[in-house]
């Protein structure tokens, strides 16, 4: 299991704060359930459930195909509701750079980290898939301010990432 850049960041966070996070694209549920052991509550989402949501009262599982699904669709899966805390790791789907504003709340934390393509070298075999260069700190609009922002080999040494943390703008 990589870990992603900002791990120290999102530790701190867990610990000062307490709250409900969504977790997308939550694969084998590692970050989920590290939410969960901090007293976070947790919706999870991924297009297959590939963990067991059972021992963990705090995390709601929904299985959706978030690449086929419209924004609008999305939120109402989601009940309207805000969160304080959005991870997307290792997962790309622009649309969701629209959606995440608006489903953040006033101080809440946005992480994201996943691969990038640089002179056409990146892990992944579709272009489609991968960040493009300064694509992350280039978000820093409407209702989202870049607070940490690093792009660059991962701490493995082994694949070229970007990653960030947002806050929502006041
Ligand atoms: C590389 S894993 C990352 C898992 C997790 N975020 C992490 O960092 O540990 C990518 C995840 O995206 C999920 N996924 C792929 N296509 C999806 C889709 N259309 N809708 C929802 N999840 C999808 C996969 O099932 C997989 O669990």
């Amino acid at each position: 299991m990589s870990k992603i850049f900002f791990k120290n960041e999102l530790i701190s966070f867990l610990k000062k704060k307490k709250g409900v996070a969504l977790d997308l694209a939550s694969g084998k549920g590692f970050y989920s359930k590290l939410l969960s052991d901090f007293n976070w509550k947790v919706d999870s989402l991924d297009i297959e459930k590939k963990f067991n949501t059972e021992n963990f009262k705090n995390i709601n599982f929904t299985e959706i195909d978030i690449e086929n699904t419209t924004n609008s669709f999305l939120k109402k899966k989601l009940y309207f509701k805000n969160y304080d805390l959005i991870l997307l790791f290792r997962f790309l789907h622009r649309p969701l750079f629209t959606l995440i504003p608006k489903i953040l709340k006033i101080n809440g934390l946005f992480f994201c980290e996943t691969f990038m393509i640089k002179d056409g070298v990146g892990k992944l075999r579709t272009k489609k898939y991968m960040l493009k260069e300064n694509e992350l700190i280039k978000l820093n609009y409407r209702n989202l301010s870049v607070i940490n922002f690093y792009q660059g080999i991962d701490r493995n040494k082994k694949n070229l990432i970007q990653s960030a943390i947002f806050s929502t703008k006041v």
